[in-house]
């Protein structure tokens, strides 16, 4: 099969596409065609190694000290079942699915396997492929902080920043959807993006600072990395929590510290997603609540591009791999 494949760490052009071996499923899993998936900022750290401050060497411990232990980036995709293996009972071939591979990778590439109980369900019809391949990085993160880590409640106001990345895009859909009043800071070009995914407030970030003396939130979510704690502690409410998606681990540790010894919360860490993460989010797509953003589509063929845009920091939700199989 073609994959895109690195083999060292560096810039976008460090990602090629080669033929390798067709994986073969094991008896519990599923040989999937993967017919669409995304560059997302994961595959951006793993492919240049920039991570948050303080996880360098454990990164690079992980990931491979010398080169890539794993090849084939990718962390979602969709596409159709190709094969099944004989204990396979939950899917059937042609079965049209959508999966997130999260940390184990390998979605970038015509073919791939999964386990029948692992993070893969039936793709939601409204959706297309494009937008199915979507649904896990952001949605998972998103729903994991806010819902989970942050105890999101009804009427509790919300600031999101980063509102129009993967993560933010989600997590601004998500936030409504669990019934709070949200605010999503964004820059020029992306705020009437961020204001037609529901938000009811839209701080652009070029024009006015998000931290204005007077504002008060109980929850506010950094999917950027842009807010410290002294910056945003003041504007939480008493029992206020701050989630930080992409904290440096010097913050992650100051975190916890405030948290110890102060009624507010400042909440970080990973979010690895499950298939009861995917049935929820599937369940609020299909309340027609939650939809994945799409920036830029490109084919596998021009997958160094892909890399490029998420290079920037500012891409749009989603930027999409179109996968066909032979072209
Ligand atoms: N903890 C976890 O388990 C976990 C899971 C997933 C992702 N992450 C991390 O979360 C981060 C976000 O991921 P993503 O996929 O959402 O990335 P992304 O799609 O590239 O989004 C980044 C967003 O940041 C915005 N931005 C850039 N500079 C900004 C600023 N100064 N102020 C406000 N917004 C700014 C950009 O919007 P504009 O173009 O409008 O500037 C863009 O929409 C990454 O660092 C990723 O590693 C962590």
């Amino acid at each position: 099969m073609q994959a895109a494949v690195y083999r060292a760490f560096g810039g976008p052009e460090v990602v090629r596409i080669e033929t390798v071996a067709d994986p073969v499923p094991k008896p519990n899993e599923i040989l999937i065609r993967v017919r669409a998936t995304t560059v997302s900022a994961a595959d951006w750290r793993l492919r240049s190694l920039q991570v948050p401050a303080g996880f360098g060497w454990i990164v690079r411990l992980v990931v491979g000290p010398f080169s890539p232990r794993r090849p084939i980036l990718g962390t979602e995709l969709s596409g159709t079942v190709a094969a099944i293996g004989p204990q396979v009972r939950r899917f059937a071939v042609g079965d049209e699915v959508f999966a997130y591979l999260g940390a184990r990778l390998g979605a970038h590439a015509e073919l791939c396997t999964i386990s029948e109980d692992g993070a893969v369900l039936h793709k939601p019809p409204q959706l297309s492929f494009e937008e199915s391949a979507a649904i896990s990085f952001g949605g998972v993160t998103a729903l994991r902080f806010l819902r989970d880590r942050g105890k999101l409640q009804p009427g509790e106001k919300v600031l999101i920043i980063g509102a129009s990345g993967a993560v933010g895009s989600a997590a601004v859909q998500l936030a409504k959807h669990l019934g709070a009043v949200v605010t999503g800071v964004t820059s020029t070009p992306n705020v009437e993006l961020v204001r037609s995914l529901g938000a009811d407030r839209v701080i652009d970030y070029r024009r006015e600072d998000w931290r204005q003396p007077g504002e008060s939130y109980d929850l506010i979510c950094d999917t950027v990395g842009v807010a410290s704690i002294a910056d945003a502690t003041p504007l939480l409410t008493e029992q206020g929590r701050l989630l930080l998606v992409a904290a440096g681990l010097p913050e992650m540790l100051r975190g916890v510290w405030v948290s110890l010894t102060g009624k507010k919360k400042v909440l970080s860490g990973d979010a690895t997603g499950t298939a009861q993460d995917l049935e929820d989010l599937k369940r609020i797509i299909e309340a027609g609540a939650y939809k994945p953003v799409i920036g830029q589509v490109l084919p596998l063929s021009r997958i160094a591009e892909a890399h490029a845009l998420v290079d920037t920091g500012h891409k749009r939700g989603n930027v999409i791999v179109t996968v066909q199989r032979g072209a």
